[in-house]
């Protein structure tokens, strides 16, 4: 799939894919009560940026949008699921996300939860869709290791509040619970197109894309509103989080997150994944700014 000319989509995805996501989500006995609560946090409006960017990666080495699907509504099923854990009260604690009240201020916590836990299952049901099974076997393995890493991510970023660790280790952790599902949407067309030895450095490309990512996260936690976000801003100091921005000042994190995406893009450039890399640079304004 080509890449959106027009960014300022609040979906960078087709409504087809949409469709496909939706059905992804909910498994085929599920009642309409909990298809609701199901597609509630997916309705509010993501910008759908980690499948598109697995459509362009995959565009860039000649796959096709059939074969990749699965991929894409993996990551967003698994992403979505995070949030939703993310905005708990015994979390991050916001009301808001996507610009709607956060799914357990609708469901309440404990529906909110299990919620959260069937997305995340039903995020590997969707990568067992996979019809060749070298490329499901592989694609298995590296997402369980993506979800681990997430949450192994989050828990560190629990673990830090109100506390002082290192620069590096607060990388480390955005590494983690951002980075590894843009490590994954990169690594994995690379993992379909059966060109298993650019793997690695793939997923260390999209690694650096989501710290990148995370460090704009921060800045405009500081300086969005509720309009812009669609989430709460100040979430960051009110809960002592340990970001960047406790070591670095604004302009600085700018550039050390701009530093981190040029990476990324000069790497897709000379491993010829060259829409992507375009891609990245037309929505970098919009990734800094909403
Ligand atoms: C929010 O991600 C969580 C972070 C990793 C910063 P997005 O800003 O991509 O959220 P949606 O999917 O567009 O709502
Ligand atoms: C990223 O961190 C969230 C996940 C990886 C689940 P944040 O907690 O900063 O994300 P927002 O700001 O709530 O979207
Ligand atoms: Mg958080
Ligand atoms: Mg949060
Ligand atoms: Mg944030």
């Amino acid at each position: 799939m080509k890449t959106p000319d027009n960014i300022e989509n609040v979906h960078w995805v087709p409504e087809w894919f949409e469709s496909y996501l939706f059905h992804a989500a909910i498994p085929q006995n599920a009642p309409e009560w909990m298809k609701e609560m199901l597609t509630y946090t997916l309705s509010a409006g993501g910008k759908r940026f980690r499948p598109a960017l697995v459509f362009s990666v995959a565009d860039d080495l000649g796959l096709d949008d059939e074969q990749v699907k699965p991929i894409a509504a993996a990551v967003e099923l698994l992403h979505s699921a995070s949030l939703i854990h993310d905005d708990l009260p015994s979390i991050d604690n916001d009301d808001y996300r996507r610009g709607k009240l956060a799914c357990h201020k609708v469901y309440g916590e404990g529906r909110a939860i299990v919620t959260a836990d069937i997305l995340f299952f039903q995020a590997f049901s969707v990568i067992s869709e996979i019809e060749d099974v070298r490329t499901k076997a592989n694609l298995y393995t590296m997402f369980s290791k993506t979800a681990t890493q997430l949450g192994m991510g989050e828990l560190a970023d629990i673990e830090y509040e109100g506390k002082h660790p290192t620069l590096e280790s607060i990388l480390e952790m955005y590494r983690m619970k951002t980075g590894a599902i843009f490590g994954f949407c990169f690594g994995a067309p690379f993992a379909a197109a059966q060109k298993e030895n650019v793997v690695e450095e793939t997923t260390d490309l999209g690694g650096r894309l989501g710290i990148a990512y995370q460090i704009y996260d921060d800045i405009k936690d500081v300086l969005g509103t509720k309009e812009t976000l669609g989430k709460t801003p100040g979430k960051d100091l009110s809960h002592e989080k340990s970001t960047v921005l406790k070591y670095v000042s604004i302009p600085d994190a700018k550039k050390m997150a701009d530093e981190f995406l040029e990476f990324a893009i000069s790497g897709l450039e000379a491993l010829g994944a060259c829409q992507t890399a375009n891609f990245l640079k037309r929505v970098s304004r919009t990734l800094k700014m909403k």
